[in-house]
């Protein structure tokens, strides 16, 4: 009896000392470089090299697709830049000669075209999602760096923009154009009216936000319509109630 109770408690030991160890160990399965579980890949920038050996595996702003389904495209010439390493730069300068991953020296409007392309791996069902690539913009735990951050916010403000810009060129009627080869003459013209008003071209002079520089385009306007941005011009030669001005550029 006294034996019995002995080796069932040897047993009961062994199970809970067990039990305990798992729990203190954590779930078997891959973790991060920090021990948590790892919810997502995570490639070194060595591990990204060698992977991309059997696959085509492309990264965009650290997020690795593999796109080995678009082999034509990627396993030789330019855009085999992006395999393997992260060349962010390249997809808005198209410099494919070298890799650079930092991108935060574009202008906001530019990290735009960047922005595109991730948008366009995030959507494909062609290229699937694989991980990310430790390095400048996700950490080895797979957590957004700074440099991410900095980046997406660009983008925040790159977008905003763009609609500003957007909401202005259809605040502002474009004109209608026509050139003439043999005269090298252009002519510019409103509708008639709108919203029943009377509409006459000006030269339309504005700040892009962007750019920061001074734009001008042909845009259709009442009699001395308030601007909420930018200031118009005259045609020269043209008066102010006319419905179409011709001019040579
Ligand atoms: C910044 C410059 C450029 C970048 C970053 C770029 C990038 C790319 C990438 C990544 C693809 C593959 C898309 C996919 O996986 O479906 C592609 C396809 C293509 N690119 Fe470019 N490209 C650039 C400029 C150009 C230029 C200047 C031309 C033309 C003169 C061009 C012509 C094409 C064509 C024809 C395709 C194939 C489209 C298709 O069959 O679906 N690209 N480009």
């Amino acid at each position: 009896m006294r034996l019995s109770v002995l080796i069932l408690c040897g047993i009961l030991g062994g199970v809970i000392s067990w039990a305990v160890y798992q729990h203190a160990s954590g779930p078997s399965g891959p973790t991060t470089c920090s021990g948590a579980p790892a919810t997502v890949h995570v490639f070194s920038k060595d591990a990204l090299r060698e992977a991309s050996r059997s696959r085509l595996l492309l990264v965009v702003l650290g997020e690795v697709y593999d796109v080995s389904a678009g082999a034509d495209f990627y396993k030789e010439g330019s855009y085999a830049v992006f395999i393997g390493q992260d060349s962010s730069r390249a997809f808005q300068d198209g410099n494919f000669n070298r890799t650079v991953e930092d991108v935060r020296d574009l202008s906001v409007m530019d990290i735009l075209s960047v922005e595109q392309w991730r948008g366009f791996y995030r959507k494909s069902p062609k290229y699937p999602f694989v991980g990310y690539v430790e390095g400048l913009y996700y950490d080895c735990n797979g957590k957004a760096t700074d440099a991410l951050q900095e980046v997406d916010a660009m983008v925040a403000e790159g977008r905003r923009i763009e609609a500003s810009e957007d909401a202005l060129s259809q605040r502002h009627t474009g004109c209608n154009s026509q050139y003439t080869a043999e005269s090298a003459l252009t002519t510019v013209s409103c509708p008639a009216t709108k919203n029943g008003l009377p509409q006459y071209p000006r030269v339309f002079i504005w700040t892009h936000e962007g750019t920061k520089k001074e734009a001008t385009r042909c845009a259709c306007f009442g009699l001395n319509q308030q601007l909420e941005r930018g200031r118009t011009e005259l045609y020269p030669d043209c008066p102010d109630t006319s419905p179409s001005c011709t001019f040579k550029l």
